[in-house]
């Protein structure tokens, strides 16, 4: 190796140090320097002082160089070229024209939407489930971690438990009854918390060895436009998360996605740590799939123009055409500078004629892996450093390189069909994401809350779809507004997906019937059915049965049921004892007297009212 650089003055400590200093490291840092970084080891102190904090920093360094593929090195290249580019403001979309994405829709319960959930449902043990839940949730400011937060308060389910239940129901439907694959990936900020709740909850009842975590590490910031790292104090790195395209290279780094379609899985779905309807959509998502022969298909909502969520389009231009999600601050000047002079515009239907990304994926796990091998798994980085003027010499601060899951059609070549599937947004997509004070906001002007009350609302209203969908009439109370969002006060109706995962499978266990009023019915249990069952004002049911157990509930049940409460200010207070969960939805839920009854032995049992 050619040292000769130690004898730069500004290298003076690194070079009374040099000795101490194994070869594997001396190698790495040399090509650093050899990279311009010099900066990195220009302020080392003499051997003997803050030795510690010195190998902490190359030790780091060289955990950095392994985690990310390319190495350091290559992590500077790809940051010197996205730098260039930023700093010319080159036009991603140069030459391509948006046009409509190949979809499908399936925003009303048509037998066609059967038709998909049919055919989705046959695929149940073909398919891999994919949380990406590495955010900080800075927006919610919750103080754990966002899966730990329960979806609804009447019984208190977790986020994470919720997607449990819904892996084991798909295993309890399939043929082969084989354990669905999880893969969490997770980040040092949520990782701990993460396995902690698994294990405190016996894995919510899944196989162990079917939950694979990956932990997404962070990348080191960027000062300048030449890619010098920045450092935090002498010996150390400022580093900073990488998004969640980072899903893409652990699941080829980990031989995971390799390993799972070698085992017969065709399908992953990727999912984010707080939507909850994730899995209303997974059947027909998975049969529009297959029955379309998608390599990779992007669920969908109606956007409103103008909303902070990217659009879906098909890219067209120079013989080449890509459907990909344009990030929803690029989506208005393509569109000016193409093929619509007003930009981001509702178009006749009153919403944005690209459909919204709900950032969930359905993608063939064939094509995945061929992919993946060729990438690496490095999906499309971009930059988007904060210039200090005009001439975008200087950052107002380090910056870094990110990736996003959706942008990995960006790798595709024309033989890889990628499709959207258009559902409706109470079924498909009501993240938690914002705290109650924006949330509150976002509703006065116009948007959408996308909060923990949204989330439970929608959660109750996708029961309800799938209870009028099986025939039973329902009538909505009048909504409300807590704390400045708008939430349905009833009927509040939780279907556990033990009970039902289609609106087929729903139908065949309800048999008329109305429920109406702020009244709840919970049901859990793979062969509980309804038989007339009628629930009025504040009434509540709950029925639960184990496996085995054969349940024919009937008639009008009355009772005061679940009464909601808005949290007083003291309440809501931070050092109030009410749990954080319940504070950032600003109400509860008081058991006034809910008929309950549970099965936990095997038989045949009748409820009547
Ligand atoms: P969001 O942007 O909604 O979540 O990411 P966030 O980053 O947690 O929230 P803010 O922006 O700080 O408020 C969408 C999904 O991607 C995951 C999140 O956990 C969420 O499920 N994600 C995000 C990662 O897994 N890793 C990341 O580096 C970033």
């Amino acid at each position: 190796m050619d040292i000769a650089f130690l004898e730069n003055a500004e290298l003076a400590g690194l070079k009374a140090n040099w000795e101490t200093i194994s070869a594997d490291q001396q190698a790495l840092i040399a090509s650093l320097v050899a990279e311009g970084q010099s900066n990195l080891f220009s302020n080392w102190d003499d051997a003997g002082t803050n030795d510690d904090a010195k190998a902490a920093f190359v030790d780091s360094l060289v955990k950095i160089n392994g985690n990310y593929p390319g190495g350091l090195i290559g992590y500077i290249h790809n940051a010197r070229k996205l730098l260039a580019e930023s700093k010319t403001g080159a036009n991603p979309f140069e030459g391509l024209s948006p046009e409509q994405p190949d979809k499908v829709d399936l925003t009303t319960f048509t037998a066609d939407f059967e038709k998909y959930e049919a055919i989705g449902a046959q695929k149940f043990d073909k398919v891999g489930v994919v949380l990406v839940a590495g955010g900080l949730g800075e927006r919610l400011g919750y103080n754990g971690i966002k899966v730990d937060i329960a979806v609804e308060v009447l019984e208190e389910t977790t986020y994470l438990k919720h997607y449990a239940d819904n892996l084991l129901a798909m295993q309890a439907r399939s043929e082969s009854k084989r354990p669905v694959p999880f893969i969490i990936m997770v980040s040092q900020d949520t990782g701990p918390k993460t396995i902690q709740s698994l294990e405190n909850n016996n894995y919510f009842g899944l196989q162990k060895d079917k939950v694979h975590i990956l932990q997404q590490e962070l990348v080191p910031a960027i000062a300048d436009n030449d890619g010098a790292l920045a450092l935090k104090d002498t010996y150390e790195l400022i580093l900073k998360p990488h998004g969640h395209g980072d899903i893409h290279m652990l699941l080829h780094t980990s031989g995971v996605a390799a390993k799972l379609a070698g085992e017969g899985i065709e399908y992953f779905m990727f999912i984010q740590d707080t939507n909850g309807p994730s899995f209303n959509t997974l059947p027909a998502a998975v049969g529009v799939s297959v029955e379309k022969d998608y390599d990779f298909n992007s669920l969908a909502i109606r956007r409103k123009a103008g909303e902070a969520v990217g659009g879906l389009a098909r890219l067209v231009g120079g013989g080449k055409e890509f459907t990909l999600n344009v990030e929803y601050n690029q989506l208005d000047p393509l569109l000016r500078a193409t093929i619509n002079p007003e930009g981001d515009v509702a178009d006749e239907t009153g919403f944005s004629p690209f459909p919204g990304n709900c950032n969930t994926l359905v993608i063939k796990t064939a094509s995945y892996v061929k992919i993946l091998e060729a990438s690496q798994g490095i999906i499309a980085e971009f930059v988007n450093p904060k210039y200090t003027d005009e001439t975008k010499t200087a950052f107002k601060k380090p910056t870094r390189l990110e990736t996003m899951m959706q942008d990995l059609p960006k790798l595709f070549g024309e033989s890889e069909k990628v499709g959207v599937t258009i559902f409706d947004r109470m079924w498909s997509f009501s993240p938690n994401k914002n705290n109650v004070a924006d949330a509150a906001a976002k509703v006065a002007s116009g948007g959408p809350a996308d909060a923990s009350a949204t989330a439970e609302n929608d959660f109750y209203a996708a029961g309800r779809a799938r209870l009028e969908a099986a025939g039973m009439t329902v009538t909505t109370a009048d909504e409300i507004k807590i704390l400045g969002v708008p939430f349905t006060a009833g009927p509040k109706v939780i279907l556990r997906p033990s009970f039902a995962m289609t609106l087929d499978e729903g139908r065949g266990k309800v048999s008329g019937g109305s429920i109406s009023g702020e009244s709840t019915l919970i049901i859990d249990g793979s062969d509980i059915s309804l038989d007339q069952v009628e629930l009025s004002g504040t009434s509540a049911l709950v029925v639960k049965a184990c496996e085995g157990a054969k349940v024919t509930v009937k008639g009008k049940f009355e009772n005061e049921g679940f009464v909601l409460v808005e949290l007083s200010e003291a309440e809501r207070a931070p050092e109030s004892d009410v749990e954080e969960y319940i504070k950032i939805r600003g109400y509860r839920f008081e058991n006034k007297g809910a008929a309950v009854f549970e099965f936990n032995e095997p038989g045949e049992y009748t409820v009547e009212a």
